[in-house]
Protein backbone atom coordinates (compact mmCIF):
# COMPACT_ATOMS: atom_id res chain seq x y z
CA UNK A 1 0.00 0.00 0.00
CA UNK A 2 1.45 3.58 -1.06
CA UNK A 3 1.58 5.68 2.07
CA UNK A 4 -0.70 8.73 2.81
CA UNK A 5 2.29 10.95 2.67
CA UNK A 6 3.61 9.82 -0.35
CA UNK A 7 0.25 10.29 -2.32
CA UNK A 8 -0.11 14.17 -0.69
CA UNK A 9 3.00 14.65 -1.85
CA UNK A 10 2.91 13.11 -5.45
CA UNK A 11 -0.74 14.17 -6.01
CA UNK A 12 -0.71 17.34 -8.47
CA UNK A 13 -3.59 19.07 -10.15
CA UNK A 14 -4.21 17.93 -13.76
CA UNK A 15 -5.96 20.22 -16.19
CA UNK A 16 -5.16 18.23 -19.48
CA UNK A 17 -7.87 15.44 -19.79
CA UNK A 18 -8.04 12.37 -22.15
CA UNK A 19 -12.24 12.88 -23.39
CA UNK A 20 -12.77 9.25 -22.19
CA UNK A 21 -15.09 8.91 -18.62
CA UNK A 22 -13.69 7.17 -15.61
CA UNK A 23 -15.21 3.90 -14.63
CA UNK A 24 -18.12 3.61 -12.63
CA UNK A 25 -16.24 1.83 -9.81
CA UNK A 26 -13.92 4.94 -9.90
CA UNK A 27 -16.55 7.35 -9.68
CA UNK A 28 -17.97 5.52 -6.58
CA UNK A 29 -15.14 5.13 -4.58
CA UNK A 30 -14.29 9.00 -4.89
CA UNK A 31 -17.81 10.45 -4.37
CA UNK A 32 -17.59 7.41 -1.10
CA UNK A 33 -14.17 9.53 -0.03
CA UNK A 34 -15.91 12.87 0.22
CA UNK A 35 -18.61 11.53 2.35
CA UNK A 36 -16.31 10.32 4.71
CA UNK A 37 -14.85 13.59 4.95
CA UNK A 38 -14.53 15.44 8.83
CA UNK A 39 -17.59 17.94 8.82
CA UNK A 40 -18.20 20.52 11.33
CA UNK A 41 -20.15 19.14 14.72
CA UNK A 42 -20.64 16.00 12.35
CA UNK A 43 -23.11 17.34 10.38
CA UNK A 44 -22.61 15.80 7.11
CA UNK A 45 -24.27 18.33 5.25
CA UNK A 46 -22.21 18.77 1.82
CA UNK A 47 -24.20 17.21 -0.83
CA UNK A 48 -21.84 16.18 -4.18
CA UNK A 49 -23.55 15.93 -7.90
CA UNK A 50 -21.61 14.18 -10.37
CA UNK A 51 -21.99 15.45 -13.67
CA UNK A 52 -21.44 13.71 -16.48
CA UNK A 53 -22.93 15.43 -19.18
CA UNK A 54 -20.73 16.89 -21.20
CA UNK A 55 -22.94 19.90 -22.96
CA UNK A 56 -23.77 21.08 -19.70
CA UNK A 57 -20.58 20.88 -17.73
CA UNK A 58 -19.36 22.92 -21.13
CA UNK A 59 -22.01 26.08 -20.39
CA UNK A 60 -21.20 25.79 -17.01
CA UNK A 61 -17.50 25.77 -17.68
CA UNK A 62 -17.98 28.29 -19.66
CA UNK A 63 -19.66 30.80 -16.93
CA UNK A 64 -17.03 29.65 -14.62
CA UNK A 65 -14.16 30.55 -16.98
CA UNK A 66 -15.43 34.13 -17.63
CA UNK A 67 -15.61 34.99 -13.63
CA UNK A 68 -11.43 34.22 -12.89
CA UNK A 69 -9.86 38.15 -12.06
CA UNK A 70 -7.24 38.18 -14.02
CA UNK A 71 -4.37 39.83 -11.19
CA UNK A 72 -1.36 41.30 -13.62
CA UNK A 73 1.43 38.94 -13.41
CA UNK A 74 -0.23 35.99 -11.72
CA UNK A 75 1.65 32.93 -12.62
CA UNK A 76 0.23 29.07 -11.75
CA UNK A 77 1.80 26.36 -13.91
CA UNK A 78 3.66 26.03 -16.91
CA UNK A 79 3.40 22.13 -17.13
CA UNK A 80 0.09 22.43 -16.75
CA UNK A 81 -1.58 25.96 -17.33
CA UNK A 82 -4.58 27.51 -15.71
CA UNK A 83 -7.00 29.90 -17.06
CA UNK A 84 -4.84 32.72 -15.46
CA UNK A 85 -1.90 31.27 -17.53
CA UNK A 86 -3.79 30.80 -20.53
CA UNK A 87 -6.66 33.16 -21.45
CA UNK A 88 -7.55 31.38 -24.56
CA UNK A 89 -8.70 28.16 -22.56
CA UNK A 90 -12.24 27.84 -23.03
CA UNK A 91 -13.34 26.00 -19.83
CA UNK A 92 -12.90 26.40 -16.13
CA UNK A 93 -13.28 22.30 -15.93
CA UNK A 94 -10.68 21.88 -18.55
CA UNK A 95 -12.40 19.51 -20.48
CA UNK A 96 -12.67 16.86 -17.46
CA UNK A 97 -15.18 14.60 -18.32
CA UNK A 98 -16.64 13.89 -14.94
CA UNK A 99 -17.32 17.55 -12.39
CA UNK A 100 -18.66 17.17 -9.53
CA UNK A 101 -20.23 20.41 -7.47
CA UNK A 102 -20.42 20.43 -3.88
CA UNK A 103 -23.21 22.44 -2.47
CA UNK A 104 -23.68 22.82 1.51
CA UNK A 105 -26.08 24.58 3.49
CA UNK A 106 -25.71 28.29 3.24
CA UNK A 107 -25.83 29.37 6.49
CA UNK A 108 -23.60 26.97 7.90
CA UNK A 109 -20.86 29.15 9.45
CA UNK A 110 -18.91 26.13 8.07
CA UNK A 111 -20.36 25.48 4.90
CA UNK A 112 -17.00 26.66 2.92
CA UNK A 113 -14.43 24.60 4.94
CA UNK A 114 -16.97 21.50 5.13
CA UNK A 115 -16.65 21.85 1.20
CA UNK A 116 -13.64 21.92 0.66
CA UNK A 117 -12.58 19.19 3.24
CA UNK A 118 -14.53 17.17 1.02
CA UNK A 119 -13.06 18.26 -1.90
CA UNK A 120 -9.53 16.96 -0.05
CA UNK A 121 -10.89 13.51 0.84
CA UNK A 122 -12.15 13.18 -3.23
CA UNK A 123 -9.18 14.47 -4.63
CA UNK A 124 -6.43 12.28 -2.72
CA UNK A 125 -8.98 8.86 -3.40
CA UNK A 126 -8.76 9.81 -6.86
CA UNK A 127 -4.83 9.96 -6.90
CA UNK A 128 -4.99 6.53 -5.05
CA UNK A 129 -7.00 5.17 -8.00
CA UNK A 130 -4.48 6.75 -10.81
CA UNK A 131 -7.65 9.40 -11.85
CA UNK A 132 -6.36 12.89 -12.12
CA UNK A 133 -8.08 15.44 -10.32
CA UNK A 134 -7.93 19.70 -9.87
CA UNK A 135 -10.29 21.67 -7.16
CA UNK A 136 -11.81 24.53 -9.07
CA UNK A 137 -13.03 27.81 -7.51
CA UNK A 138 -16.25 30.41 -7.69
CA UNK A 139 -18.59 27.82 -7.61
CA UNK A 140 -21.02 30.39 -5.99
CA UNK A 141 -21.12 32.71 -8.60
CA UNK A 142 -21.34 29.58 -11.27
CA UNK A 143 -24.26 28.98 -10.04
CA UNK A 144 -25.72 32.53 -9.62
CA UNK A 145 -28.29 32.38 -12.14
CA UNK A 146 -31.01 30.88 -13.81
CA UNK A 147 -29.37 28.00 -15.68
CA UNK A 148 -27.58 27.47 -11.91
CA UNK A 149 -31.11 28.05 -10.08
CA UNK A 150 -32.74 25.80 -12.77
CA UNK A 151 -29.89 23.24 -12.51
CA UNK A 152 -30.42 23.31 -8.57
CA UNK A 153 -34.32 22.16 -9.12
CA UNK A 154 -33.38 19.92 -11.52
CA UNK A 155 -31.42 18.29 -8.95
CA UNK A 156 -33.13 18.27 -5.80
CA UNK A 157 -30.77 20.41 -4.48
CA UNK A 158 -32.62 22.63 -0.94
CA UNK A 159 -32.90 26.02 -1.48
CA UNK A 160 -30.66 26.54 1.27
CA UNK A 161 -27.50 25.23 -0.24
CA UNK A 162 -25.14 27.16 -1.93
CA UNK A 163 -22.16 25.24 -4.89
CA UNK A 164 -19.23 25.95 -3.03
CA UNK A 165 -16.59 24.53 -5.02
CA UNK A 166 -16.28 21.55 -8.09
CA UNK A 167 -14.01 18.72 -8.39
CA UNK A 168 -13.20 18.05 -12.15
CA UNK A 169 -12.22 14.33 -12.55
CA UNK A 170 -10.42 12.09 -15.52
CA UNK A 171 -7.38 10.34 -17.07
CA UNK A 172 -4.13 12.61 -17.05
CA UNK A 173 -3.27 13.63 -21.44
CA UNK A 174 0.57 14.06 -21.50
CA UNK A 175 3.10 13.36 -18.66
CA UNK A 176 2.61 13.95 -15.21
CA UNK A 177 3.51 17.14 -14.22
CA UNK A 178 6.51 17.11 -11.89
CA UNK A 179 7.14 18.00 -7.83
CA UNK A 180 6.69 21.74 -6.51
CA UNK A 181 9.23 22.85 -3.88
CA UNK A 182 7.61 23.72 -0.80
CA UNK A 183 8.19 27.39 0.91
CA UNK A 184 10.32 27.40 3.33
CA UNK A 185 8.83 29.07 7.06
CA UNK A 186 5.49 27.77 6.95
CA UNK A 187 6.21 25.60 10.43
CA UNK A 188 6.61 26.29 13.75
CA UNK A 189 6.85 23.64 16.75
CA UNK A 190 6.56 25.23 20.17
CA UNK A 191 7.27 22.83 23.29
C1 LIG B 1 -9.39 26.58 -2.77
C2 LIG B 1 -8.79 26.20 -4.09
C3 LIG B 1 -9.30 26.71 -5.27
C4 LIG B 1 -8.73 26.36 -6.49
N1 LIG B 1 -9.29 26.85 -7.64
C5 LIG B 1 -8.76 26.52 -8.82
C6 LIG B 1 -9.34 26.99 -10.02
O1 LIG B 1 -10.38 27.66 -10.00
N2 LIG B 1 -8.77 26.65 -11.19
C7 LIG B 1 -7.65 25.87 -11.24
O2 LIG B 1 -7.17 25.59 -12.33
N3 LIG B 1 -7.07 25.38 -10.11
C8 LIG B 1 -7.59 25.69 -8.91
N4 LIG B 1 -7.04 25.20 -7.77
C9 LIG B 1 -5.87 24.33 -7.85
C10 LIG B 1 -4.59 25.10 -7.49
O3 LIG B 1 -4.26 25.98 -8.54
C11 LIG B 1 -3.45 24.09 -7.24
O4 LIG B 1 -3.78 23.31 -6.12
C12 LIG B 1 -2.14 24.80 -7.01
O5 LIG B 1 -1.69 25.45 -8.16
C13 LIG B 1 -1.05 23.83 -6.53
O6 LIG B 1 -0.87 22.78 -7.44
P1 LIG B 1 -0.95 21.25 -6.99
O7 LIG B 1 -2.35 20.97 -6.56
O8 LIG B 1 -0.54 20.47 -8.21
O9 LIG B 1 0.02 21.07 -5.86
C14 LIG B 1 -7.61 25.50 -6.54
C15 LIG B 1 -7.11 24.97 -5.35
C16 LIG B 1 -7.69 25.29 -4.14
C17 LIG B 1 -7.14 24.70 -2.87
Amino acid sequence: MTELIELMKNRRTIRKYRPEQISEEELQLILEAGQYAPSAGGAQSTKIVALQNRTLSEKLGKINVGLMKRREGAHVSDEQPSIIDDPSIPSGFYGAPTVCVIFSKTESSYSIADSFCTAENMILEAYSLNVSSAIIGRAEMTFDNDLGRELMKEWEIPENYTARCFVILGYLDGPYPSMKPRKENRIRIIR
